[in-house]
């Protein structure tokens, strides 16, 4: 895919993983939208970025998504690339803890059905463009589930499972769906979360993940597994109990 002279929009663009593609994409040319729903910290990537263009809105908010679609797509008419970016992790406790339903239906809406959602509403729109792409951003805990953030590492394997079956309906399309599944990054989700987290992992740059991103993208290569992603989706398939049980020692 040509890297150059896109509209991309980038759900959770204001920190993190998000950021750093922002930054990445517009230095290669592109235009860049960003989302969230702080707007302090929207107003500062603005000040940092002076071409980016910013939007307030929560990807768990079905009516605030519909609302800024119609609101992007009047601004952006050439919008061509989505990237589902926009993420949270909480640490769960089933054992001890009667758990908030509010906790767990707002994290599968920012991570599932937020991602769903967007395609849905962005996809007749991308099939009118020439090229077109959406991007998802999974984990690497898609393959494998990290026990203390169940819910997380479910909806990062639905994102998954949801990137294959978008991909193949959309096959005879312009759109080309991509999914990245990131291993641990250094970015303030994980800084919040603590980097022992995941057993064994090395955390990788976010610089590093996006230029791994960007070859992959241009190379027209659709599961990209940076990192030590490749190898726990490996072991996932020939030993998924030994993986499954050492990463949650
Ligand atoms: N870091 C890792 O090790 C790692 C590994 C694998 C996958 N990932 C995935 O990578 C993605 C980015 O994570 P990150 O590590 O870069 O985290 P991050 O630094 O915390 O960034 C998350 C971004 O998402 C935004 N966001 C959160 N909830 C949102 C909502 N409801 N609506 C719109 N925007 C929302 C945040 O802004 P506001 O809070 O202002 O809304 C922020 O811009 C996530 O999907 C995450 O699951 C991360």
């Amino acid at each position: 895919m040509n890297i150059n002279s896109n509209t991309i929009l980038i759900t959770g663009g204001t920190s993190g993983i998000g950021l750093e593609l922002a930054s990445k994409l517009i230095s290669l040319g592109n235009t860049v939208i960003v989302t969230g729903r702080d707007q302090k910290k929207l107003d500062e990537v603005k000040n940092r970025f002076s071409s980016i263009n910013i939007f307030k809105c929560d990807v768990s908010k079905q009516e605030e998504i519909e609302n800024f679609y119609e609101e992007v797509i009047k601004q952006f008419p050439n919008l061509n690339f989505l990237i589902n970016n926009a993420g949270i992790v909480q640490e769960l406790d089933f054992k001890n803890n009667k758990i908030d339903l509010n906790k767990i239906n707002s994290e599968i809406a920012i991570n599932l059905t937020g991602s769903i959602q967007m395609a849905s509403l962005f996809s007749k729109h991308l099939q009118r463009k020439k090229t077109s792409a959406i991007l998802n951003v999974s984990s690497a805990l898609a393959f494998v589930p990290v026990a203390m953030t169940p819910v997380y590492s479910a909806t990062k394997a639905a994102i998954h499972s949801f990137s294959q079956s978008l991909r193949i309906q959309l096959k005879e399309t312009n759109v080309k769906v991509f999914e990245v599944a990131p291993p641990v990054i250094k970015t303030p989700l994980m800084d919040r979360l603590g980097y022992d987290h995941v057993k064994g992992s090395k955390p990788m740059e976010a610089l590093e993940l996006v230029e791994v991103i960007i070859k992959n993208l241009k190379d027209d290569n659709f599961e990209i597994l940076p990192g030590q992603s490749k190898i726990l989706k490996l072991i996932s398939r020939i030993a998924p109990n030994f993986i499954v049980n050492n990463l949650n020692k």
